[in-house]
């Protein structure tokens, strides 16, 4: 069995269905990840995986044990990253932020101060591993929760957005360990509506949007789907709903539009694309031809852009 094992899994909050019978696993060393807008599913999807929220239907399982049933096996198991928990217990000093909850794990005196001082090393904290977390930068605190995530040397590791918030360099960086923990042989399940970082990341990707799983492979496959074709890339202004032209037209700001067209033959297609456009009574700002990305792919499955 997968470590990381949903089945069928929905949640309804009231009518509201946040979650619809999903289904998916993720292996050892694998980082799997769900990708979708705001409101998709995600973060209670990994919720319910940590047992913070009980399932309406559907079973989920955390290295072989149903987190429902058996929440405190499964937890064990089990290394979190939520995101709305970066302002919590600040006052500590970071060294002291990771005794305190090795302790709730059950790891005292030297073995949880070695555990503790390993980890800060590992995610390069230990120069400030003294000082107040308060006083840490968004970057630190998050590879500080990522160090107390791998307190109990979990099988499994659940981050939720794991990199919002963070400047490019600390993206970077942040993205950089969870490939190393995942090289350890653990299963990381992420969950992020960056496209780019998906695609960089993980070696399956589950596309989720209205709490579905509307697509699951990996990234390449995923792309490939698009027919091995190009997208081509027409940025308008004057663009309106009522001008009929073929893709998705996303907004990027100062009433500009960019026109996304999954084509096979781009070199034929995109001067058609232009002159369409034109004809229509859109000014063509710019245009290309590009390869598909992740987002495309999103795109042309569930009919909406990542950054509504
Ligand atoms: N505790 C809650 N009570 C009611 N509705 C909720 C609750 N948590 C999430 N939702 C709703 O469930 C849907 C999915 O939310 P969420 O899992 O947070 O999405 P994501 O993490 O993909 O942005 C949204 O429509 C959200 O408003
Ligand atoms: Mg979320």
């Amino acid at each position: 069995m997968a470590p990381v094992e949903v089945s069928d899994l929905s949640k309804r909050f009231g009518t509201r269905v946040a979650v619809d019978h999903i289904s998916f696993s993720a292996e050892a060393g694998e980082v799997f990840g769900l990708l979708g807008p705001n409101g998709a599913g995600k973060s209670t999807t990994v919720r319910m995986l940590c047992g913070l929220l009980l399932p309406t239907s559907g079973v989920a399982r955390i290295a072989g044990h149903d987190v429902a049933r058996h929440p405190v096996a499964a937890r064990r198991r089990l290394g979190a990253v939520l995101g709305g928990e970066r302002s919590l217990y600040w006052k500590l000093t970071g060294r002291e932020y990771l005794l305190y909850f090795a302790a709730l794990y059950g790891l005292r005196g030297a073995d949880a101060r070695r555990r503790a001082g390993d980890l800060l090393a590992r995610f390069r904290l230990d120069d400030r591993a003294d000082e107040l977390v308060e006083r840490y930068s968004t970057g630190m605190k998050q590879r500080l929760a990522l160090a107390r995530s791998m307190l109990a040397d979990p099988a499994v590791l659940l981050l939720d957005e794991p990199t919002a918030g963070l400047d490019p360099v600390s993206a970077r960086l942040l993205r950089d360990e969870v490939r190393a923990v995942a090289a350890e042989g653990r299963t990381v399940l992420l969950t992020t509506h960056y496209m780019e970082e998906a695609d960089e990341l993980c070696q399956r990707v589950a596309f989720v949007t209205g709490g579905r799983i509307v697509a699951l492979d990996a990234p390449g496959a995923l792309k490939r789907r698009l027919g091995g074709g190009a997208v081509c890339r027409v940025e308008l202004a004057g663009w309106r709903p009522d001008l009929s032209l073929p893709g998705e037209a996303v907004a990027i700001g100062e009433g500009r539009w960019e026109l996304r067209v999954p084509v096979s033959d781009p070199a034929a297609e995109l001067p058609a694309l232009v002159a369409q456009a034109a004809q229509a009574g859109a000014a063509v700002l710019r245009c290309e031809s590009v390869e598909p990305t992740l987002e495309d792919v999103f795109v042309a499955v569930a009919g909406q852009a990542l950054r509504a």
